[in-house]
Formats: structure tokens, C-alpha cells, sequence
């Protein structure tokens, strides 16, 4: 049944009265209370609310002051910077333009807000962030340790070596105002004060390219420091730096490990202010011991070993006789700039509980997570010192029950813990693994569900989007894509966090990151990955394949992965507002424009024969169409970003360039009956529509015949990574909103549905990943099962769709101040309720198609306003407030 609407009814607009505007959610640089923020002039942000909505609701101006202490704060002096009342909406991106900021300043600050009648808010809540170390050079000289160790390789032939410990012991004789600590590693450190890890982070300073930057981190150690002798320590393993990283042993490329030195090395530096002024550094370098401990091995790919056996209990508090412990050698200091990180390392985001455990042989159990995820385990066993345990890790079971492991390929995801006496506990912290099941071998008796918890592992982005409607399928569909997001937004953009890759491959962050950005915060975390990306972009302009790129021999380009160096950027700006992350990546973008110029042949890219339309089912686009059309696409968006940060002459310069590229593309490839007929396939079509390549009168003949396709195809996918979301997108945008549904609910191969019903808990690599009937190999049986990671994010990008269209949340022009607010009813599905907090305030959506009217609910929050476009409506503005409408439905 298709809806449409005979009469409206305004049930509500709750938009009158005052507007009592505050400001909270105070946030530097994307982040609640940093520490050891490294930008100079950081940008603070706000999230405003109100009692009421209406024109008042409105931001009219904003004071912002910035203090050394908190007691100025609270007196209202901002000795740092006092912003003075300044008539502007901004509500983020405020630059700090303060007294200039040093080393360590600790900066309390907080926000008034004038609403549109001029009312002053009270000040918000106080918030703080801290300045890193700024100047190194200044300073006494960084130190880098390290221990030498060589390795042999195993009878796997694989070289694994423990991990390293260091320690110093320090004296402190007065009571402390404040310590800090800065640490980074060549490799993943954890640090230790007394006992205590410092902070909750796992696997730091993250991966970059350390060869250009490596980043420390910052915490505030105040509270675990004593008074009289102090212990510091640290755990260092080989991490990206020296651990295997990647498809180096599939594809014998010329390194599998040790890509970027051979001994991983801690960085610390402990600042102690003290009460009376003084102050005291502790630092690596002389005075520092090294030993080796309990972790035999420590790999992200491999797995940990661990033997309880050897632990040193005491050795990172004071008072441990570390004799027998070796001085630390000095290690050479890296090669690329340490700087302050950017964002929040991984950390625990929740544990789990078994659903099951079951007995697969003498000694060997099974235990199901109930869903995919990344991460660790907590083990709790008792007794048995000298055992041996052995934990694999799967994503999968085989049809006999078994663990499914050949799709790690050369990951070989196995942690061993040799038990000591008593009862113990043991989490591995140095490696993770993507996985369901866990095989538990060598126990002596049965385990229970408390034997082992889940510890789920993601890079902390704060939860943006809700979603829920009428279909569970959807549903299922929504939590899948979620769950395989925090999978893999994991320090960087992950393809897959299971198998012997887990590399940022760059075609599925630009085909996801719209989609991220409606489940989650990830402004920091992708920002950080652009700098990874610049990094790694080749000395011709090229952008690599994924980033960071860790591999001496460069791999040749490719369309539509490339592009991300132009789309993520773009995309951070049209979501955040972000013009900092557009101009610090335009030299880039520029020379891979002129990259792309200079390859092109009559304003149209060549073919490049690599991943096409990856993975897609049936017949799709050419690799020319492919690459030609992406070419336009990023002629269009950088005319837009030139824009934004003020390059006028390069904004015309790109405009008129994707104006000849879409001349010669509709040349090339589209028919004047607006058919594209050497690439008929819904890929052409969609990849056309959505980067505006039609020439408008054509446009709805094509999405016409795009929608024929998808009939004619049983309502069903013929696309790859890159077709599928742009169909969606494109149906929606002309007019084809129920074959769109139809693709959404398809339970039949290729679809969403076809991997819920048989199984998937997750966003699956391909859409036959597993079926409950053909197993591993896909239906037709030519599957690579090897090529085969259940946690993949691409096809999730239908999350896009589902927010921008099926909830219909979306922005005109940058940063969400402008919303369009069109959500397309479904009568199969029935209703469906979303918000999405973007960083102009929480968005509401929902429908609920009844037997006669349609009801709808919104909440635009203030200082915005909406465009409201709903079906067979006219179009018309709202302000901020919450609104209900009721159309009757009427049949056709
Ligand atoms: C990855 C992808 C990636 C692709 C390139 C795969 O191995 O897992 O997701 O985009 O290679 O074709």
C-alpha cells in the first residue's frame, strides 16, 4: 500500500514561550575533559538545550571564559581568556584566542549564552581540559628505552617475542598539587604507578606512522602517587611497531612484522608539581631497570602467552628488589615527531557473559558469546600451577560443532595462560582478537558461564544515533551494524578485526563513514585517521588502498578506494562543521587533484583494473565508469570544501572541472533516453544519480530504469561495496522509496536479511558469508572461505540510507544547523523512532503508519531549524521544538 496524505492535522508544536537556553556537554577538540591536548589554540564546543522552543530559542551571542584555576572560574575571572560577549550561532569550532597556552596549563572554562531575546543563560557547568608538553626542545632531552631481545622463530616459523618491563623506583618528599604523566612506545604500552595502571587504555599510543608521528598520552597521576618511595613501571610489547601486521605472510610480501624498527622502546615522563611550587621529572633513561616477566609473547595478530608462573608480584610498586633486573638501554629516538594524541585510545566499552558452554572433547570446551565482537576475555580459574591452557578464538562454529578458524588465515588468535597456584585471574592485554566463540582447552574440570567474561574493546566514540521500528529484521539489522562499528573503529578504521588484515582499507571507511556518523561521535577518531591517511598519501598524489600504510613497496591505486582522502574530509565537514579538518587536509587533496588531471584522458579517468565494485553480485559497473565518476564526485566536493576555507579561485577552478568531467561522463556513458547502456547495472545507475552526473530531465528515466532492474531482479541487489548504499540513496531520492523497502526487508540472496536468517550477528563481509545451507563456500560453492570475516562494515552502510531517508534526519549545508527532516513511511514496516544526536543538539524522528493517518513526532533542537518534507506535503520550515502531525492515509 502506498501512503499518501489527504488532510493534515497539527496535533502540537509546543513553540511558544521563553526559551531559557543553557549550554552544556562543554567539549575541547571533540573531547569531554582531555588531557594533554597538543593544538595550541584548541576549539571548544556546546550543546545547547532549552525549556521550551519558539524565537527565542535561538542563540543570539555567547561569552566564554577560560581559567587557570577553578577558583577564578567560580569568581567569573577568566584570567586565560575572556571571550567578551560575542554576537554569533557558533555553538563549536570556537577557536580559543586566549593568553597563548603552555606546556601542561591546566584550562577551567565554561559558556553563557544569550537566547534570541536577549535573555542570558546562567553559566554553564565548569569544564576543564590540559595542555600536553609542548615544548620538547626546551626541555631536557626525550629519552627512548629499550631491551634487545632475539627471537627464534617457532616451529610455526613464526617469530613471537615476550614482551619487555621496565621500572624505576622515585622519591617523593612533599606533598603533590598535581603529576602527570606523558608516555608513548615504539610498540603498545601499558603504564603502571604503584601497582596501578595509569588511565584504562589499551593498546598505546595507537597505530600512526611512526616513521612521521608517534603520539604520547596524558594522565593525571595525582592520586596514585604517595608520599616517601613511588614506583613506576611499564609493559611494552611489539604492537603495530615490530608485531605482525597485516596479509604480509599471505601474500610473501617482503615483511610481515617489524615494520617499522625491531625493539619496541617506552617514553615516559612523570612532571610532579608539588604544593610549595617545585616541581620534579621522572623520565626514562638512566635509572631505569628492565626485565622480562609473565608475557612470553604479546602479538596482535597471534595472541598472547602468558605464564603466571613467572609473575614478579610487586615489581611496578615500590619496595620490589629489582636486582636481578638489567639497566635499560637507551634506544634511538624515533624517527617521526612525538606529538600529543589526538584522541582516546581503546578501552573496555562492556563485558560479557557466555550464553553457552559446551563439552567438545576430553577437556575441551566451547564457549558462545551470543555475538560477534572485538576484544578480549577475563579467564577465572583455581589451582593446577604448571597447566597449560590454550584459548582459540572464532567467529564461527563448523557444521560438527568445531571452531571455524580458516578464515584467520595466518592469524593465528590463540592465547595460552600457564596457570600458577590458588585462584587467579587473567585478561590479555596486549593482542585482541575479533570472535564469538572461544575454545577453552586443558581445564581439568568443568567450566561454568564464570569461567570466562567477554571484555568488549573499542576506540570510545560516544553513542549518537537510536533506531528502532516495526521489523525485527531491521532491528536485528540496525544492532548488527552497530555492533560491527565498535568492532572496527578500533584506533583506526578497521576492515575486519579478526583475520590477518585489519587494515583502515580506505573504499570501505568512504562508503561507511556517512554511516558512522550517525551511530556514533566519531569526529576525533576519524580526524586522527585523516592525518594516518595524509600520511600514507604517495609521493604522486595517490592515496593508498588503506591507512596507515606500513609497507615499503607501494601498491598501486585505486578508484573509489583513493577517493576517501577527498570523501571522509568532506564528510567530517558536512557532519561536524569541521572546516580545521578540511584545511589540514587540502595540500593533500590538491595534489591528488592534480593527481587525477593529469591521468585523465578527455576529462574522464581510465580504467584501473583493482577492486571495481568489490564483491558485487552479478553484473556491475566498468572499472572506467567506475573511476570517472568517482573523478567528478571529488571535483564537486573539493569546489565545496575550496569554498569553506576560503580558496575562491580553486572553488571555481574545481567547479568548472566537475562540470566538464559530468559533460564528457554524459558523453561517454549516458544516453540521451537517459539510459546508460554499456553498463546497465544498478551500480551505473546509482553511482550516477548520487554524484549528480545526470543532467536533471534524464535523471528520473534513469532512477526509473534502476528501479526496473531491481524488479525484474526479484526486488533484489546485483551490487558490490560501492553500488549497494548508493541504490538506496538513489531510489529515495527519486521517488522509489518502496523498492527501496523492498531491498531493506529482501530475505532472499544477496540481502541483508538472506545473513539474519542464517545467523549473522554482525554486518557480514559477504552477504553468503555462511548459509545454514552451503556452509562456508558460498551458495554457487566458489566462496574463498579463507576471504571471510563475519564483522566487516561496508554493506552496513545502509545505515546511511535508514537515517537520511527511512528516519529522514539529515543536513542542508554543514554541521546540522540546517536540518531536512523527510522520513518516507513504510505500511510493511509499520513505524519507526530514531534521534541522532548531532552537533547542533539531539534531532527526533518517528512515524507510525496507522489504518487511516500517519502520525508523525519531531524535535528540532534549538538554534536550528528544519526543512520538513513530508510525502505529498509541501514543504515548510520549522523551528525548534517538539511537533506532531497526523495526515490521513490515503490507499492507492
Ligand atoms: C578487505 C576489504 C578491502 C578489499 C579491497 C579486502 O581484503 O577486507 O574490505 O576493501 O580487500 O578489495
Amino acid at each position: 500500500m502506498k501512503i499518501a496524505f489527504l488532510a493534515m492535522t497539527l496535533l502540537s508544536a509546543l513553540t511558544a514561550g521563553a526559551a531559557e537556553l543553557t549550554a552544556g556537554y562543554l567539549r575541547c577538540e571533540y573531547r569531554s575533559a582531555p588531557e594533554g591536548i597538543g593544538e595550541r589554540s584548541p576549539r571548544l564546543s556546546w550543546e545547547l538545550t532549552a525549556q521550551e522552543g519558539g524565537a527565542a530559542c535561538v542563540q543570539r551571542a555567547y561569552r566564554i571564559l577560560v581559567a587557570s584555576s577553578e577558583e577564578a572560574l567560580a569568581r567569573d575571572e577568566g584570567d586565560l581568556w575572556d571571550s567578551g560577549k560575542v554576537v554569533s550561532d557558533a555553538t563549536g569550532g570556537i577557536v580559543y584566542a586566549g593568553r597563548p597556552l603552555r606546556s601542561q596549563q591546566v584550562c577551567h572554562w565554561k559558556v553563557q549564552v544569550w537566547d534570541g531575546g536577549g535573555e542570558p543563560s546562567p553559566w554553564s557547568a565548569p569544564a576543564r581540559w590540559s595542555m600536553g608538553l609542548l615544548e620538547f626542545r626546551d626541555r631536557e632531552p626525550v629519552r627512548w628505552i629499550t631491551r634487545r631481545i632475539r627471537t627464534a622463530p617457532d616451529t610455526a616459523g613464526l617469530v613471537l617475542p615476550p614482551a619487555r618491563y621496565f621500572r624505576t623506583a622515585f622519591t617523593v618528599g612533599k606533598p603533590v598539587r598535581r603529576a602527570v604523566a606523558y608516555a608513548s612506545a615504539k610498540g603498545i604500552y601499558e603504564l603502571r604507578l604503584n601497582g596501578q595502571q595509569a588511565g584504562c587504555d589499551y593498546f598505546t599510543p595507537g597505530w600512526t606512522d611512526y616513521r612521521k608521528r608517534i603520539y604520547y598520552n596524558t594522565y593525571d597521576v595525582t592520586g596514585l602517587l604517595r608520599p616517601g618511595e613511588n614506583a613506576a613501571g611499564a609493559v611494552v610489547a611489539d604492537g603495530w611497531y615490530a608485531g605482525y601486521v597485516g596479509f604480509g605472510i599471505l601474500e610473501r610480501l617482503e615483511r610481515s612484522r617489524e615494520f617499522y624498527g625491531i625493539d619496541p622502546a617506552l617514553f615516559c615522563r612523570i612532571e610532579i608539581e608539588y604544593a610549595d611550587g617545585t616541581t620534579q621529572s621522572v623520565m626514562t633513561g638512566p635509572g631505569w631497570k628492565s626485565s622480562e616477566g609473565p608475557v612470553r609473547q604479546a602479538d596482535l595478530l597471534m595472541g598472547e602467552v602468558y605464564d603466571a608462573r613467572l609473575e614478579q608480584p610487586g615489581w611496578d610498586a615500590p619496595g620490589f628488589d629489582d636486582s636481578a633486573w638489567e639497566a635499560a638501554e637507551l634506544s634511538v629516538n624515533p624517527d617521526g615527531a612525538l606529538e600529543a594524541a589526538l584522541t582516546d585510545p581503546v578501552r573496555e566499552a562492556e563485558r560479557i557473559v557466555p550464553v553457552s558452554v559446551v563439552q567438545r572433547g576430553p577437556g575441551v570446551w566451547i564457549f558462545d558469546m551470543g555475538r560477534n565482537f572485538a576484544g578480549t576475555v577475563l579467564l577465572k580459574v583455581r589451582g593446577g600451577a604448571g597447566r597449560t591452557l590454550m584459548l582459540r578464538y572464532g567467529e564461527m562454529l563448523n557444521a560438527d560443532g568445531s571452531l571455524m578458524t580458516e578464515n584467520l588465515r595466518h592469524a593465528r588468535a590463540t592465547d595460552f595462560y600457564t596457570m600458577r597456584d590458588g585462584e587467579q585471574e587473567w585478561s590479555p592485554r596486549m593482542t585482541y582478537h575479533g570472535f564469538r566463540y572461544v575454545e577453552l582447552t586443558g581445564l581439568e574440570s568443568a567450566p561454568g558461564a564464570e569461567t570466562l567474561t567477554g571484555i568488549v574493546l573499542t576506540s570510545p566514540t560516544p553513542r549518537a544515533g537510536t533506531f528502532e521500528c516495526g521489523s525485527e529484521l531491521v532491528n536485528r539489522l540496525w544492532r548488527n551494524i552497530t555492533t560491527t562499528q565498535q568492532a572496527n573503529f578500533f584506533e583506526i578504521p578497521t576492515d575486519c578485526p579478526q583475520r590477518d588484515e585489519r587494515l583502515g582499507w580506505t573504499g570501505d571507511i568512504q562508503i561507511y563513514a556517512r554511516s558512522a556518523t550517525y551511530n556514533a561521535d566519531v569526529a576525533s577518531f576519524l580526524s586522527k585517521w585523516l592525518i594516518d591517511l595524509d600520511d600514507a598519501q604517495r609521493s604522486y598524489g595517490a592515496y593508498p588502498s588503506y591507512a596507515p600504510y606500513p609497507y615499503a613497496i607501494p601498491m598501486e591505486y585505486a578508484p573509489a578506494w583513493m577517493d576517501a582522502g577527498v570523501i571522509v574530509p568532506w564528510t567530517l565537514w558536512q557532519v561536524y562543521g569541521d572546516t580545521r579538518a578540511v584545511r589540514r587536509a587540502y595540500p593533500g587533496m590538491k595534489r591528488f587533484m592534480d593527481f587525477l588531471e593529469q591521468g585523465a584522458q578527455g576529462d574522464l579517468q581510465p580504467a584501473v583494473p583493482t577492486f571495481g565494485d568489490w564483491l558485487a553480485v552479478g553484473r556491475t559497473a566498468s572499472d572506467d565508469f567506475i573511476a570517472s565518476a568517482y573523478y567528478a564526485y571529488d571535483a564537486a566536493l573539493m569546489a565545496e570544501m575550496a569554498g569553506a576555507v576560503g580558496e575562491r579561485q580553486d572553488s571555481l577552478r574545481y567547479a568548472a572541472l566537475a562540470a566538464r568531467i559530468r559533460e564528457a561522463f554524459v558523453r561517454r556513458y549516458i544516453a540521451p533516453d537517459g539510459l546508460i547502456p554499456g553498463n546497465d547495472c544498478q551500480t551505473a545507475y546509482a553511482l550516477a544519480l548520487c554524484f549528480g552526473l545526470y543532467p536533471e530531465p534524464l535523471a528520473q528515466a534513469g532512477a526509473d530504469r534502476l528501479a526496473a532492474m531491481i524488479e525484474a531482479n526479484g526486488g533484489r541487489f546485483s551490487t558490490g561495496f560501492l553500488g549497494t548504499k548508493h541504490v538506496m540513496m538513489a531510489l529515495s531520492r527519486y521517488g522509489h522509496d518502496d523498492v527501496a523497502y523492498g531491498l531493506l526487508l529482501q530475505t532472499e540472496y544477496p540481502g541483508w536479511g538472506y545473513s539474519i536468517l542464517n545467523g549473522a550477528t554482525s554486518i557480514w563481509e559477504r552477504w553468503d558469508s555462511y548459509t545454514r545451507e552451503y556452509g562456508f563456500g558460498g551458495r554457487d560453492g566458489g566462496n574463498n572461505a579463507r576471504m571471510n570475516s563475519f564483522s566487516h562494515y561496508a554493506f552496513g552502510s545502509v545505515a546511511e540510507w535508514m537515517f537520511r531517508y527511512a528516519l529522514g534526519i539529515d543536513t542542508e549545508g554543514p554541521g546540522y544547523r540546517h536540518i531536512l527532516l523527510r522520513p518516507r513511511p513504510d505500511a510493511r514496516i509499520g513505524w519507526m523512532k530514531g534521534s541522532y544526536r548531532s552537533v547542533s543538539g539531539e534531532i527526533v524522528s518517528e512515524w507510525e503508519v496507522g489504518r487511516r493517518t500517519t502520525r508523525y513526532r519531531f524535535v528540532v533542537p534549538p538554534n536550528t531549524r528544519a526543512t520538513l518534507s513530508l510525502p505529498g506535503q509541501e514543504s515548510r520550515m520549522l523551528g525548534p521544538g517538539e511537533y506532531e502531525f497526523e495526515f490521513k492515509n490515503r490507499k492507492q
